[in-house]
């Protein structure tokens, strides 16, 4: 046990119901498991919740689109998180829905509160609306030319081309995303909430010193840039929670998700019986809540949801921790170069316990990105743990089993071992600060100095001599205590290993037996406890994560493509097999009883060459004498009914009338190659 114990509740970030998770999402769950498993092992009474954020018009018409009821989706997908996460050992005291019975109630409630407290004020707005789905547009439902650069096909909010940002009404041209049609405005009333109102108990809390303080950078630009009252309403038909006294008016999505936070938690203790809700959730709580997030949704999280709490009379959370984003070789994770990796492909291809000590490596308490370079991540996690770590325990276990009864030595000359234990305050604060890859260096420091150890004893030469047995013995148990030291370390990091250096030491890994004496204690035989990686499985995860989109998420085309997709990929060596040349029509003619052919004598500036080409449908010989086009001019010579046909000329086109031959632009010459 900790000193003094804490009460910790901690939230990560709701995933959106209606995708898989993916390697960028599972940064924010591996460091919010690292972090509670650690304030565990610390002894500290830690609850780690989460749900899946079920509502909102994206999964309305995701549902839609699928054909079934968005109950059926939400339910259908969340088992699918869960088993991910499961699988990735993210260990969870409570994982629910927003769309549950206590957030339904929780939501209902703050709203009334705020209402009751005058922080809800109704006004008409106009907005844009489908006519033929009956239906508000939300922003990036709405799409058309944009008002800037007049690129095609934009998105309400912003242009993708140019980056200007817009209101949908600026849009020429403004075409529903939903049916297409041409939405028209209509007047509806809503609700927003006055955030303005709350702005001074924001600034203090920015001021107070505890956030990160990129984030405390963040919120003084948004309090320069002036806080705005904020609609919480969307219009029926969607997918949420209706507004009490407010018939076909819905919360919109982002007020009843972060109360998910409290319905996932309000779920645990109606579960357990043993846990007080308002112990952690009144106003003068001594327990501390945290929430820890990705960059892009700190405005919600910063803002709005202290607010909302402050304004309805319940607690702040103490803290919101902030991430960066993930890029995979030093890019934005990409579908077609098969980046974007499913937390499901990874788990097919690849142990869990790589990614989260590399993420653990990586990560500080910092909101930077976050690079996963795939060679750099096999190196370091095949030099570390199987190089480093498993590998001092598979050294001197077997000697320990087999010379030794499988007993522990009591250990003469304590001092590496304390050396390894002093640490531990320092391991801690890194992990508390969210320093993880701080805490990583550390540990394989120590790891470095129990290597050199082990092979400045050469225990495999000590137990040849009869004589050297006990100093033998004496080696092998110290490499396999500060194995075990490391092990407790990494324990927030690697719960499988862990669970497995258990079995196998025959011992508990806890914080308060880090400096317990195992002298005469018998362990297990050593098993191999953790594979190399392999370059060639992470490169078929990578080819498997390219397949998959193209299977499910082939855009749509139309066009010359939709009926003759594009090749398969050849190596450049196959490409500059062509010769592709400037060919001069020298003489182009009828051929006597051929109704599709035309002859071609080619110049080649030099060499001349006879080709015949199915394109009388399109042309009169007499207009393409003179002309200059393009030929393949090493292909096999091909005897026709005709003649000899010594190559090809290039020519497009579905065929009949419509076959146009290639021609260069001027200056080129006959005989140049084309490459
Ligand atoms: N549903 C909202 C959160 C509501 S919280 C009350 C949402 N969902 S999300 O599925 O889009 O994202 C969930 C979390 O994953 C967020 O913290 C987001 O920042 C994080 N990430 C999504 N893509 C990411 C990366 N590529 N890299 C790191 N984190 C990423 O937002
Ligand atoms: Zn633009």
């Amino acid at each position: 046990m900790a000193d003094t114990q804490r009460k910790i509740l901690a939230t990560y970030a709701l995933p959106y119901a209606n995708g898989s998770i993916h390697l960028g999402h599972m940064l924010g769950f591996i460091k919010t498991d690292i972090w509670t498993r650690y304030q565990k092992l610390r002894g500290h009474e830690c609850h780690f919740v989460c749900a899946d954020d079920a509502h909102g018009t994206p999964i309305m018409l995701k549902a839609q689109q699928m054909g079934i009821k968005p109950e059926e989706m939400i339910a259908a997908v969340q088992k699918e998180h869960e088993q991910d996460f499961a699988d990735f050992r993210i260990a969870f005291d409570n994982y629910h829905t927003t769309h549950s019975e206590e957030n339904k109630a929780l939501a209902s409630e703050i709203y009334l509160k705020l209402k009751e407290n005058g922080y809800i004020k109704t006004r008409t707005i106009s907005q844009l609306f489908d006519p033929e789905k009956s239906m508000f547009l939300p922003d990036r439902f709405v799409k058309g030319t944009c008002p800037k650069c007049k690129a095609e096909e934009q998105y309400g909010d912003n242009c993708d081309v140019c980056s200007a940002t817009y209101s949908p009404t600026d849009l020429i041209n403004p075409k529903s995303a939903v049916s297409g049609a041409t939405p028209v405005m209509k007047d509806t009333e809503h609700f927003f909430f006055d955030l303005p109102a709350f702005e001074d108990m924001l600034k203090e809390w920015t001021h107070s010193g505890s956030l990160q303080q990129e984030m405390a950078n963040k919120l003084n630009e948004w309090f320069e840039q002036g806080l705005q009252q904020w609609d919480i309403t969307r219009d029926a038909p969607y997918f949420g929670f209706e507004i009490p006294d407010a018939e076909g008016k819905y919360f919109y999505v982002w007020l009843d998700a972060p109360i998910g936070y409290m319905g996932s938690f309000k779920n645990l203790c109606d579960k357990r019986g043993d846990l007080n809700f308002n112990e952690f959730w009144k106003q003068d709580s001594d327990a501390e809540v945290y929430h820890f997030i990705g960059k892009d949704i700190m405005y919600f999280h910063s803002l709005f949801w202290p607010a909302m709490l402050k304004g309805s009379g319940y607690r702040q959370p103490n803290n919101v921790y902030v991430h960066g984003f993930v890029t995979v070789n030093g890019a934005k994770m990409s579908k077609s170069k098969g980046t974007f990796i499913k937390a499901r492909t990874y788990l097919e291809h690849l142990d869990p316990e790589y990614l989260r000590y590399y993420y653990a490596a990586k990560l500080n308490s910092r909101i930077d990105d976050l690079d996963l370079n795939l060679e750099d991540f096999a190196q370091r996690v095949n030099s570390d743990l199987v190089g480093k770590l498993v590998n001092l325990a598979s050294r001197t276990a077997g000697f320990i089993k087999k010379r030794f009864d499988g007993k522990l030595a009591a250990i003469e000359d304590k001092t590496l071992i304390e050396q390894f234990i002093a640490k531990k305050d320092a391991i801690a604060e890194s992990y508390e600060a969210r320093e993880f890859g701080k805490a990583m260096r550390d540990i394989m420091a120590l790891a470095d100095i129990a290597n050199a150890y082990v092979a400045e004893m050469e225990p495999w030469k000590l137990v040849k001599e009869e004589d050297k047995l006990p100093l033998a013995h004496q080696v092998c148990s110290t490499a396999l205590n500060l194995f075990r030291i490391l092990v407790t370390y990494l324990k927030p990091v690697l719960p499988r290993l862990s669970q497995d250096v258990e079995a196998f030491m025959n011992i508990e890994l806890t914080w308060g037996s880090l400096d317990a004496d195992f002298a005469n204690h018998e362990i297990n035989a050593f098993k191999p406890m953790m594979q190399r990686i392999e370059m060639d499985k992470v490169n078929t995860m990578v080819e498997a994560s390219k397949e998959h989109l193209e299977a499910t998420n082939k855009p749509q085309v139309t066009g010359p493509l939709a009926d003759d997709p594009i090749s398969d990929t050849i190596e450049f060596n196959d490409f500059a097999k062509l010769d592709l040349r400037i060919a001069k029509i020298a003489k182009a003619e009828h051929v006597e009883g051929a109704d599709k052919l035309l002859k071609f004598q080619l110049d080649l500036g030099g060499e001349t060459k006879q080709v015949f080409a199915g394109i009388k449908s399109a042309y009169n010989p007499e207009d393409l004498e003179g002309k200059l086009t393009v030929m393949v001019a090493n292909l096999a010579p091909r005897k026709m009914k005709f003649g000899i046909s010594e190559g090809m000329v290039l020519a497009a086109g579905p065929g009949g009338k419509d076959l146009w031959i290639l021609e260069p632009h001027e200056g080129a010459q006959p005989g140049m190659r084309v490459k």
